[in-house]
């Protein structure tokens, strides 16, 4: 069988993130502009060729899909390709992951239940109805909050994921989790990274979670646990709740020595690193040669993986890059 994906650093890749889309219906602050530059259709991997390169990544020890955006349920047919490779489950696939913003899941929890999800992730970095329409550009709290209960009901586990932000959400840190821990939800909470230009100063709103975590064990003692899911959030315990609380932490504490991720694009480009340019183009390869042209540029791949990203944050930096986070989902 063919060999396992290991990169130039001995690091075994095993986790795949699939950005479907590069599309959104929301326009988060930290992650978009206001206007973006949507690819055209035909620059678009189809389902299909989406579907392939999955069973590819897989054959060569991919044991991990998380699809992401852009907002994944804003492509059409996007079922098609869940129940897709959902049928990879136990057959070479061990989790079959979502991260969306939830604004469609009332329409879509029924069926990533069907097609095997377990868990998702949902985005969520307020419970104020107009805060949330300012972080969003103009998106609907009510929206998410019946997606929420329609994915609690379909059996879905879900983690919400709150990106961390100095003057918008910092005082709700406590309350989400509380609200998480009613509801069964766990929370991660993330430090914003740098990426694309989105016309908001984030000097100003990044937030380093280790002032967080002191805030939060001041009222709940915290304790490090190990579980794992495979990402890059490290886990605690909380005193009083059932909540797990998740601290994503890029910049004041990376993780990328136990990387274990890689990820594509809409477009079919690998990123071996969010926070770098360097990728490998399958596109091109699957359309003029088939499978058998792309498997050669894996190894190409595995050999651009850099050992670690280098974001900072303070006025005056540039993003580490220009790509926005929306292109390769985080
Ligand atoms: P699970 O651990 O499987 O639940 O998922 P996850 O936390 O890896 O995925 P999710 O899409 O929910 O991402 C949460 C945050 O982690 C986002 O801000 C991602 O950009 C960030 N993230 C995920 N993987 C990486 C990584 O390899 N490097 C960096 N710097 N950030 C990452
Ligand atoms: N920094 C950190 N997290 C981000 N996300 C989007 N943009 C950024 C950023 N600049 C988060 C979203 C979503 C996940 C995929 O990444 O909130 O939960
Ligand atoms: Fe859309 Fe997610 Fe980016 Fe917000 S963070 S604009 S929901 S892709």
């Amino acid at each position: 069988s063919p060999a396992l994906m290991t990169d130039g650093l001995g690091r075994r890749i095993s986790y795949l993130r699939i950005s479907v889309t590069d599309r959104c219906d929301l326009r988060c602050r930290y992650c978009m502009a206001e206007k973006m530059q949507f690819l055209p259709k035909s620059q678009v991997l189809t389902l299909e060729e989406i579907a392939l390169l999955a069973d590819l990544f897989i054959a060569r020890g991919i044991r991990r899909i998380r699809l992401t955006g852009g907002e994944p349920l804003v492509r059409r047919d996007i079922g098609d390709l869940v129940r897709r490779i959902g049928r990879r489950l136990g057959d070479g696939l061990d989790e079959l992951t979502l991260t969306t913003n939830g604004t469609r899941l009332a329409e879509h929890a029924t069926m990533l239940a069907d097609a095997g999800v377990r868990r998702i992730n949902v985005s969520l970095d307020t419970r104020d109805p107009g805060r949330f329409a300012h972080v969003t550009r103009g998106g609907r709290l009510d929206q998410v909050l019946v997606g929420l209960a329609a994915a609690k009901d379909a059996g879905l586990s879900i983690k919400i994921n709150m990106v961390a932000l100095t003057g918008v959400n910092d005082d709700e840190i406590l309350p989400m989790l509380r609200w998480c821990d009613d509801q069964g939800f766990d929370l991660t909470l993330i430090e914003t990274m740098p990426l694309g230009e989105t016309g908001e100063d984030r000097t100003n709103h990044y937030l380093p979670l280790n002032t967080i975590a002191k805030e939060i064990d001041g009222h709940h003692p915290m304790t490090s646990i190990d579980y794992r899911t495979g990402g890059p959030a490290r886990y605690y315990q909380v005193d009083g709740l059932g909540v797990k609380l998740g601290l994503i932490t890029p910049l004041t504490r990376n993780f990328c020595a136990d990387c274990n991720r890689i990820r594509m694009t809409c477009e079919g480009k690998i990123f071996m690193c969010l926070g770098h340019e360097d990728h490998v183009d399958f596109k091109a390869a699957l359309r003029d040669g088939g499978l058998a042209a792309v498997e050669p540029l894996i190894d190409r791949a595995l050999r651009l993986k850099p050992a670690a990203h280098d974001f900072r944050i303070g006025s005056g930096l540039q993003p580490a890059t220009s790509r926005h986070m929306s292109v390769t989902g985080g």
